[in-house]
């Protein structure tokens, strides 16, 4: 018996016509885990979830399930069960009917349909809607259902594929939570597909972040948050000051940048293997970890200032505060930051300002692009 429920090993695919859409795509998923794939559209997101249900043929490289490789097994013969966006929920039948479907295919006896149906439709929460038709069905329903009929099959790994995407942004905040409880409860391995971070992050275990077919980094998401490890990364997760230059030096797990904003000392390094004297490498400063402050407040006794600027607008959003502002070489940068925060530092546009952050939240990066 493996330690994993799902491996992926080296799994690529290209397209007849000659489009690759995964490219060695390594990943272990252990059993009961929140895994998710996030990229911007077309990075191989699908792709991937298609050939872990065996929808889509592999090119080359294997996926295991539970030790055994599955990489050529038929789709009704591995142990998964796929949400897609639109549910494709069968509109002629109940909500019943719906979710027995996948026990009938498998010639399951009635008794033990019936007892598997109600059994999900109370964990769910549908047993009043239990003879209704996908037109009655509330949003909410509808997701429930796609997740009902999915589950009745007791399937070892659940692949979603942004099952979320159709729900407008209040419900979708309440049925991630309520997915994520659900997980949780019946501990299946979920192998969840999206475009949105904020959901990535808020969910999983682990985020699997995607570029062009191949993996950019598998990380915690505090981690991935916090400390990304390419360039890619930086921009596509959170809000990160990104400061392009050439690496000066390493020691220790330390790196100095030299940028055209200037230059970065004893910046943590977590790559230190790939990256080389003269070397392409960007410092990356999550923007949350960054302080702003008036320049004619400034005191003696202020911690360093990393950047000087001029502040060109603020704006307010919820709990967000989001700054634009002008570096002194003119370099253009924003950053979100705590409203609250920011509002007690009476920031005016047009004023000089001050940017301050511990040199340790800062990361070096491989890399410009
Ligand atoms: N059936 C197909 N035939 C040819 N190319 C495809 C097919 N499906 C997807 N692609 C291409 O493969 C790449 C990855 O697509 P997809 O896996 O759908 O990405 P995502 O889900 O991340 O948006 C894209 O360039 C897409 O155009
Ligand atoms: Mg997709």
């Amino acid at each position: 018996m493996s330690e994993f429920d799902l491996e992926l090993v080296r799994l690529s695919k290209t397209y007849p016509g000659g489009a690759v859409a995964v490219r060695e795509f390594d990943l272990q998923v252990k059993q009961g885990e929140f895994v998710s794939f996030v990229g911007p559209s077309g990075c191989g997101k699908t792709t991937t979830l298609r050939m872990i249900a065996g929808l889509e043929s592999v090119t080359s490289g294997h996926i295991k399930i539970r030790g055994e490789d599955v990489t050529t097994v038929p789709t009704e013969k591995r142990p998964t069960s796929t949400i897609f966006q639109n549910y494709a929920i069968f509109p002629h039948m109940t909500v019943s009917q719906n979710i027995e479907f996948g026990l009938k295919v498998r010639n399951l006896a009635t008794n033990v349909i019936d007892r598997k149906v109600g059994e999900i439709l109370e964990k769910l929460d549908l047993s009043e809607v239990a003879s209704a038709k996908e037109e009655s069905l509330s949003g909410g329903q509808k997701q429930r259902l796609a997740l009902a009929r999915s589950l009745v099959i007791e399937p070892e790994i659940l692949l979603l594929d942004e099952p979320l995407g159709a729900l407008d942004a209040n419900l979708r905040k309440s049925i991630q939570e309520e997915l994520k409880l659900l997980q949780r409860s019946l501990n299946i391995t979920f192998v969840f597909v999206t475009h949105a971070q904020s959901e990535a992050l808020s969910l999983s275990d682990r985020v699997v972040v995607m570029n062009a077919g191949a993996v950019e980094q598998i990380s915690e998401p505090l981690e991935l948050y916090t400390r990304p490890q390419t360039p890619f990364t930086a921009r596509f997760i959170g809000s990160n000051l990104i400061f392009p230059g050439k690496l000066q030096s390493t020691a220790e797990g330390n790196a100095s940048v030299h940028t055209s904003t200037g230059q970065f000392e004893g910046i943590p390094v977590f790559e230190a293997g790939t990256l080389s004297k003269g070397a392409d490498a960007s410092v990356v400063v999550p923007s949350e970890f960054v302080d702003v402050t008036v320049s004619s407040d400034r005191q003696e006794t202020s911690s360093p200032i990393g950047l000087e600027g001029t502040l060109i607008d603020i704006d307010f959003v919820g709990r967000d505060a989001h700054l634009s502002i002008a570096l002194k070489d003119e370099t253009p940068l924003r950053l979100q930051s705590d409203a609250t925060v920011m509002k007690s530092r009476n920031l005016v546009p047009g004023e000089a300002v001050d940017l301050r952050w511990q040199t340790n939240r800062a990361t070096v990066v491989s890399g410009h692009t």
